[in-house]
């Protein structure tokens, strides 16, 4: 079983990505064989800057190998190392048609909000399409805000295999329909565009600055708190077991702790938590060609992969050379 994800690296990990994506491709480690890249490539589809682009990938390499991927067991390289993906997305763009990419929501909402799409926004599911079909793609865990990418994956391999013949392998897609939506400081979805997130790796002045502002109601100290209303209690208890919710609860319901005490433990827990993590990746940022030799060594395994799918996507279309 091969259960390949990609990651695009847009910017600072939050604990939502933590709590959903990051840990369950994490699980996948152990139980299989595990291939997980960088998706630089369709970042450049909200392109900001060179600099931008270069140290959103250092930085998203760093944070998932400092969160525990292990190149010993998990391929883990940059999308654009292995330029076969691009190849093949170009091979792949004939078996979808243009309307049905025109109903891509994540396409469809980015033109709402006014973005003035490149083609490369609107043929962004063909490369990610592309992704899974090149590495032979069993499994593929994603958020909810992917399963129609998926489903243009299966489509395409689907399409490609009955006009070709039997060539790519139709992913499974692994979501979990109802992994809660992880609340942010102001109790919407914690997300970057909302700038409402606990950043895994801010400082602690960032941490505690977010924490504090996390939105409760007026309650006295003394009075009984409601852990289930409350955004802190929720966002603790994405860190404890049962009992050590049961703990804490009683904490909110037997009055006499404020919320700034609340938030205050709610701090403590967060640093305790990553400082392992942190520590970890300051190392790795203090040691990059370490992190360039892991991630050749991803590319060079990846590419041994890429190279022979190509080939019998070639061989199937009639490519030159034959
Ligand atoms: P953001 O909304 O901050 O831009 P992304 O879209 O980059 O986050 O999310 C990356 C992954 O993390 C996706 O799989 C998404 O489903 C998951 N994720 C992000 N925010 C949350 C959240 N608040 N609750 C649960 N999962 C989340
Ligand atoms: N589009 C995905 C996201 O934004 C990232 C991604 C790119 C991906 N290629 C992929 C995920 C292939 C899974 C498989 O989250």
């Amino acid at each position: 079983m091969k259960i390949l994800t990609g990651v695009q690296p847009s910017g600072k990990l939050h604990l939502g990505n933590y709590f959903s994506a990051i840990r369950k491709i994490l699980h996948y480690q152990n139980k299989a064989e595990l291939m997980l890249f960088i998706a630089n490539l369709h970042a450049l589809t909200t392109f900001s800057s060179k600099e931008n682009l270069k140290e959103n990938t250092i930085s998203a390499a760093l944070d998932l190998l400092a969160l525990g991927v292990d190149p010993d067991k998990t391929i883990f390289w940059i999308q654009s190392d292995v330029p076969e993906v691009t190849e093949l997305t170009w091979y792949l763009s004939q078996s979808i048609t243009v309307s049905q990419l025109q109903l891509a929501h994540s396409f469809k909402d980015k033109v709402a909000k006014g973005f003035v799409p490149g083609a490369g926004l609107f043929t962004y599911p063909v490369l990610m399409a592309s992704d899974i079909l090149l590495y032979s793609a069993d499994k593929v865990p994603v958020g909810k805000d992917q399963k129609q990418h998926l489903e243009f994956a299966r489509d395409i391999a689907e399409r490609f295999n009955s006009n070709f013949g039997e060539t790519l392998t139709v992913p499974e897609p692994d979501i979990d329909e109802n992994t809660a939506a992880i609340p942010g400081v102001d109790g919407a979805k914690m997300s970057k565009s909302y700038k409402n997130t606990i950043d895994l790796f801010g400082t602690e002045k960032e941490i505690k600055k977010a924490i504090m502002s996390i939105v409760s109601d007026s309650k006295e100290i003394s009075e009984p708190k409601d852990p289930d209303t409350s955004i802190i209690f929720q966002i603790h208890s994405l860190f404890l077991n049962e009992e050590e919710k049961q703990i804490l609860k009683t904490r909110y319901t037997s009055g006499g702790v404020g919320y700034g005490d609340l938030k205050k433990s709610l701090l403590d827990q967060v640093m305790t938590h990553f400082e392992p993590f942190r520590k970890k990746r300051e190392e790795l940022s203090n040691d990059l060609s370490y992190v360039n030799e892991i991630l050749a060594k991803g590319k060079t395994k990846a590419s041994s992969i890429a190279r022979k799918k190509i080939e019998e996507v070639r061989k199937a279309l009639g490519i030159y050379p034959f």
